[in-house]
C-alpha cells in the first residue's frame, strides 16, 4: 500500500485539489471537513476518496479523528493542513469573536492537528507537514487582521518545527496561495476582487489544482531536502 495523506478541509476548493492530487499520485488520501455534509458526500461520490468530520479547532476531535483515519488506512505520513476560514472585518469593526474564530482554525487547527501526527512522524522517522498559508498572511491586506495574523503564524510555525523534525526525516514546508477561484475568493464582493485581480500581473486567479502541484511536490519522498520552506503561488502578487 502507498503512503497515506491527511488532508484537512480536504473536501471544497483548493482541499479538494489537493486531495485529488495526492490520490492520482498512488496515495491513500483521508479528507477532513468541518461543516458541509452535502459537499463532502458529493466529493466522496466522485472520487472515492473517504471524508471524516471534525473541527480542526478542537484538539481532541482531532486526536480522534486522525486515530479514526489511521484505522482505516494506516499511519499518517502526509498531513496537509488546509482547513482555513475568514471572518473579513476592517480592524475598528472586528469583534473578538471574528479573531478567536480564525486563529482558533487557521492557526490553532495547524497545532491541533500536527501535535497529533508529530509523535508517529518521528517514531518512524518519515513525515510531510504541509501547511497552507496565505499571500495575506505574507504581505498582510485590508480588512483580515485576524486573517493574516493566522497565516503568518502558520509561516512562524512551520520554520520553527522543521528544525525540530529534520533530524527524522519530516519535513515542514508552507505554501502560500495567492487569489485563488474558490468559494472563499468568490465571496469577496466584486468590485474589491476585480480591483485584486488588476493588481496580480498574469492577470487572473489561480486554480486549486495550479497549488495542489506544488503540494504534491513537497509531499513527495524526493523533496526530503526541502524544509522551512514557502513556496508562493500567487501569480506575480507578491514576491517575499
Ligand atoms: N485598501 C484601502 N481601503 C480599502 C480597501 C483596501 N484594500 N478595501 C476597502 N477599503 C475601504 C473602502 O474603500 C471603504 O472606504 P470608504 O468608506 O471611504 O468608501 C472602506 O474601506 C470600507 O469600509 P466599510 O466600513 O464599508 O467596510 P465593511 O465593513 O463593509 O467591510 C470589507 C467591507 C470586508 C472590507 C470588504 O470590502 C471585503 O471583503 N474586502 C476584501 C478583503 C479581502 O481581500 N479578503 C480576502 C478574502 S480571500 C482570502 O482570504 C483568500 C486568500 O488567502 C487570498
Amino acid at each position: 500500500m502507498g503512503r497515506v495523506a491527511l488532508v484537512t478541509g480536504g473536501s471544497r476548493g483548493i482541499g479538494a485539489a489537493i486531495s485529488e492530487a495526492l490520490k492520482a499520485a498512488g496515495y491513500s488520501v483521508a479528507a477532513n471537513y468541518a461543516g458541509n455534509d452535502e459537499a463532502a458526500q458529493k466529493f466522496t461520490a466522485e472520487t472515492g476518496i473517504k471524508t471524516y468530520k471534525w473541527s480542526v479547532a478542537d484538539y481532541d476531535a482531532c486526536k480522534a479523528g486522525i486515530a479514526a483515519v489511521e484505522a482505516d488506512l494506516g499511519p499518517v505520513d502526509v498531513l496537509v493542513n488546509n482547513a482555513g476560514i475568514t471572518r473579513d472585518a476592517p480592524f475598528h469593526k472586528m469583534t473578538p469573536q471574528q479573531w478567536r474564530e480564525v486563529i482558533d482554525t487557521n492557526l490553532t487547527g495547524v497545532f491541533n492537528m500536527t501535535h497529533n501526527v508529530w509523535g508517529g512522524m518521528r517514531d518512524r522517522k518519515f513525515g510531510r507537514i504541509v501547511t497552507i498559508s496565505s499571500v495575506n498572511g505574507q504581505k498582510g491586506q485590508f480588512a483580515q487582521a485576524n486573517y493574516s495574523a493566522s497565516k503568518a503564524g502558520d509561516i512562524g510555525f512551520s520554520r520553527a518545527l522543521a528544525q525540530e523534525g529534520a533530524r527524522n526525516n519530516v519535513t515542514v514546508n508552507v505554501v502560500a496561495p495567492g487569489y485563488i477561484a474558490t468559494d472563499m475568493v468568490m465571496a469577496v464582493p466584486e468590485k474589491v476582487r476585480e480591483a485584486i485581480i488588476a493588481q496580480i500581473p498574469v492577470g487572473r486567479l489561480g486554480e486549486a489544482t495550479e497549488i495542489a502541484r506544488a503540494v504534491v511536490f513537497l509531499a513527495s519522498d524526493e523533496a526530503g531536502f526541502i524544509t522551512g520552506s514557502t513556496i508562493s503561488a500567487n501569480g506575480g502578487q507578491f514576491f517575499s
